[in-house]
């Protein structure tokens, strides 16, 4: 991993396929939906979060500092990790995330992931590392990939961008909601926190940050049913479609 940061944004852009890109703030329901339509259309879905999320659980384990770009770059460099498309319906286990061997698709989803992750995002080395990765996943186009770069930095080319946006208030809902469902014993007002303050390293950091971009489509999900998204989104995806004249 990580071996080649240069490599060219051009490389795949070979059109074989639809590149879908969705960024947003955290809990906005971007993997919901990402999960919904990518289903819907046949098309590879990846969630970039869930690769930070990774990397912060094997920094976590090994007790790494958070600050050293260094020893993380290192540690980046000497992971494997895979995602593993389910062949089930279920959309909780649309896919399994796969670090040096061992299934952390739950465990990344814990709290104390979510109090760390930020920080690891935020450092430009670590970023860079990923950019191949993440172009390599897309290389072969239907799919839906989303983050917080994807349509600035990662997939500048993506045939359709998405930005998604909820008010604060109805983002920290689902999430403390997502998380009891779950059965963690977490607090409202944590969570809260939380959110508020991944935002704000995400959305502030020099080297990448949650920006929507000029070409993205904004999509407010406030007051939607998750139904009503998805049909807005699959309607965009339609005439972006026809513009192109494709098949697939
Ligand atoms: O699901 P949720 O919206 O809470 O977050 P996520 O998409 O799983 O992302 C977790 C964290 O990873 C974010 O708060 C960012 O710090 C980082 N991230 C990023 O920096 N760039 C991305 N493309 C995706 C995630």
């Amino acid at each position: 991993m990580g071996e080649s940061v240069n490599w060219r944004i051009d490389n795949f852009m070979k059109k074989n396929g639809l590149i879908i890109a969705i960024d947003g703030p955290a809990a906005v329901g971007k993997s919901t939906m990402g999960k919904l339509v990518a289903r819907e259309l046949g098309f590879l879905y990846i969630d970039t979060g869930a690769i930070y999320r990774a990397i912060t659980w094997k920094v976590l384990k090994n007790n790494i500092n958070k600050n050293d770009e260094n020893m993380i770059s290192d540690l980046v460099s000497n992971t494997s990790i895979i995602i593993e498309r389910e062949n089930t319906n279920s959309p909780k286990d649309y896919y399994h995330i796969f670090v040096d061997g061992e299934d952390v698709t739950e465990e990344i989803r814990n709290p104390k992931i979510d109090r760390n992750v930020s920080q690891i995002a935020r450092l430009p080395k670590i970023r860079k590392q990923l950019i191949y990765l993440q172009r390599k996943l897309a290389e072969k186009g239907n799919i839906v990939m989303e983050g917080r770069d994807i349509g600035s930095v990662i997939l500048p080319k993506a045939d359709i961008k998405l930005y998604f946006t909820a008010s604060e208030e109805e983002r920290i809902r689902r999430r403390y909601k997502e998380l009891i469902d779950k059965g963690y014993n977490v607090d409202y007002e944590e969570v809260k926190k939380q959110i508020v303050q991944r935002d704000e390293i995400d959305s502030k950091r020099k080297y990448a940050p949650l920006i929507k971009a000029k070409d993205a489509i904004l999509i407010d999900s406030t007051e939607k049913s998750i139904e009503e998204v998805k049909n807005e989104i699959l309607k965009i995806i339609k005439k972006q479609r026809k513009c192109r004249g494709k098949t697939n």
